[in-house]
């Protein structure tokens, strides 16, 4: 169900060492590349669409015809050469993977890094149904238990806090936009614009809109190409908890015991501490 890759939990369905050696060491990343990098649970699916919707002059066809993880692949599952290699540039690619086990390439290129964060503790929330549904993935157990688990990085991909401080490490180093789950949520609009100036595409007005609704929660959840229905029962059971769960924010509140929230907030200013940025979840 899981291996160890240098102290990170990864889920054998998808990845081996060998997937993980071929992200970090072969894959040539080229200068007009696109990266959609996230930490599980934090609008990956979203970026993917709102990606391939830009790309597409905001044309939903394709978005509407080939599954989210074909258009915008993640880079470390053993798909990946298959559904990167023969592609032409400018090439949309995913990955939830620290920055340490990233492509080595990545720093020699003028490639393009999306990073979309979300609140930890509306991303906790997100991952313990995820984890609940999914057939490749244990049962979280209590809540309690999985928090413990979240905060000490014991859940796949590693410590959303290592995760998080490890690409803002590198933001002098790489092209790298850092854009949040909340400020989508807030300004749509706004944010596909922003996607748009950093990727150097330009859009008409008419194009946004559709990009806009071509992504939001209801159509997504709508599209079975980004609602993981054609995934089978037995790898996500939909009828646990649906993919496409709420798309809001603040969810947490409905989960989190005071004590709960107040434990997390000791180990989130620790794990935060020098971190010169404060972000919009700082506030609420
Ligand atoms: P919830 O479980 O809180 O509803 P990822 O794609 O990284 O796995 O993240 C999944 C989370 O993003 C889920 O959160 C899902 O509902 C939410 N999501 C996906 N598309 C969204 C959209 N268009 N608008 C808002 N939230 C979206």
């Amino acid at each position: 169900m899981y291996m160890i890759h240098r102290g990170v939990i990864f889920p054998t369905n998808s990845h081996d060492e060998e997937s993980l050696d071929y992200a970090e060491n072969r894959f040539q990343v080229w200068d007009e590349d696109i990266f959609n990098v996230t930490y599980p649970k934090s609008g990956t699916t979203w970026m993917q669409q709102i990606l391939t919707l830009i790309h597409s002059n905001g044309d939903p066809t394709l978005s509407r015809s080939v599954p989210s993880w074909e258009r915008v692949p993640w880079i470390e599952q053993r798909t990946a050469h298959g559904y990167l290699e023969t592609r032409p540039s400018p090439r949309l690619i995913t990955s939830h993977l620290p920055v340490q086990f990233f492509p080595k390439s990545l720093f020699h290129s003028k490639a393009k890094v999306i990073y979309t964060a979300r609140n930890p503790k509306d991303t906790f929330v997100s991952l313990y149904h995820f984890y609940n549904m999914s057939g490749f993935l244990e049962d979280p157990g209590a809540t309690q238990d999985f928090l413990n688990k979240f905060l000490s990085g014991e859940v796949i991909y590693g410590s959303w806090f290592d995760h998080l401080r490890g690409w803002l490490g590198v933001k002098d180093k790489v092209n790298l936009l850092f854009i949040t789950y909340e400020e989508l949520l807030q300004d749509p609009r706004g944010s596909v614009i922003k996607v748009c100036n950093f990727i150097g595409k330009k859009l008409d007005d008419k194009a946004i809109d559709s990009v806009v609704e071509n992504s939001s929660f209801k159509s997504m959840k709508e599209n079975q190409m980004t609602n993981y229905s054609l995934v089978p029962d037995s790898i996500m059971n939909q009828k646990k908890s649906p993919f496409m769960r709420k798309g809001i924010c603040g969810d947490w509140k409905n989960y989190f015991t005071v004590a709960e929230s107040e434990h997390f907030d000791v180990v989130y200013h620790e794990k935060m501490r020098n971190l010169d940025i404060s972000f919009t979840w700082d506030k609420n």
